[in-house]
């Protein structure tokens, strides 16, 4: 172990305690968001918005960039990346639910971004090539995977990015734990699907999975804390 990351190790270590684990299926995870994808808007929008957009503009998607969004949901994220690329980049959002798929694809075509593609699938596996995007982003969408699913799913993140290329995380975060996140943990447990989203430490997990962290910014949504976190591959 390079004594980075055995820093890094240390620094997990001195968390106030593990993560929860999630006890909900995929197959549940997409049923849920099949049926949620309808009101999700209306209901998620007016809390997760602005940790959101504070992801966006830490991502700063340019012109001409090639930028993926997993886990897109009803693509608010996905419309303002289609805009930011212009119609030289292209914007790509994933989801596992077939319904967000659609979602985001009116979005889309409400806001006359046609150019923008969204492919249905699990974001654990991805159908691109290596080095496909200069940028990706996931918002509330790591703290959904299992924890000893989360190295893998960074790593074939970071196979889709350039070498240069940027990940934005936008996660709820176990960071700064407190009664808040006690109670919130507490609801995750009796519904681990519906409340699936469970607070992660994003930022450590980032760097143990080897990227370089560039900024984090500490927000809260619900009146729990957030991590939107900048990194690179090293
Ligand atoms: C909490 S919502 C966030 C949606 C969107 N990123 C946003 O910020 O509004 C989580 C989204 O991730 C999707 N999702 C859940 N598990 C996934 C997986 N394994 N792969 C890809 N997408 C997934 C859900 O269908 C849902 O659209």
């Amino acid at each position: 172990m390079t004594s980075e990351r055995h820093a890094a190790s240390e620094a997990t270590d001195r968390l106030p305690g593990p993560i929860a684990r999630v006890r909900r299926s995929k197959r549940d995870a997409r049923n849920w968001y099949d049926a949620f994808s309808r009101w999700y808007g209306a209901v998620a929008d007016p809390f997760e918005a602005p940790a959101r957009t504070s992801g966006l503009e830490l991502l700063a998607p340019e012109p001409g960039e090639r930028v993926l969004d997993v886990g897109c949901g009803t693509g608010t994220a996905l419309v303002a990346i289609a805009r930011d690329v212009g119609p030289t980049g292209t914007a790509v959002g994933t989801d596992l639910a077939d319904g967000m798929c659609r979602a985001s694809r009116r979005a889309l075509a409400g806001a006359g971004l046609e150019r923008g593609v969204v492919i249905a699938g699990d974001g654990a596996s991805l159908p691109f090539a290596d080095d496909a995007f200069d940028a990706v982003f996931a918002s509330f969408v790591l703290e959904l995977f299992d924890t000893p699913e989360i190295p893998a799913v960074l790593a074939e993140w970071r196979r889709v990015l350039a070498p240069d290329g940027r990940l934005c995380i936008v996660s709820l975060s176990r960071s700064g734990f407190g009664p808040t996140t006690w109670f919130y943990e507490r609801v995750h447990d009796l519904l681990p699907t519906a409340v699936d989203c469970r607070p992660i430490y994003a930022t450590e997990t980032l760097r143990e999975a080897g990227f370089r962290v560039l900024e984090t910014r500490h927000e809260t949504v619900w009146r729990l804390p957030a991590e939107i976190v900048l990194c690179r591959p090293r």
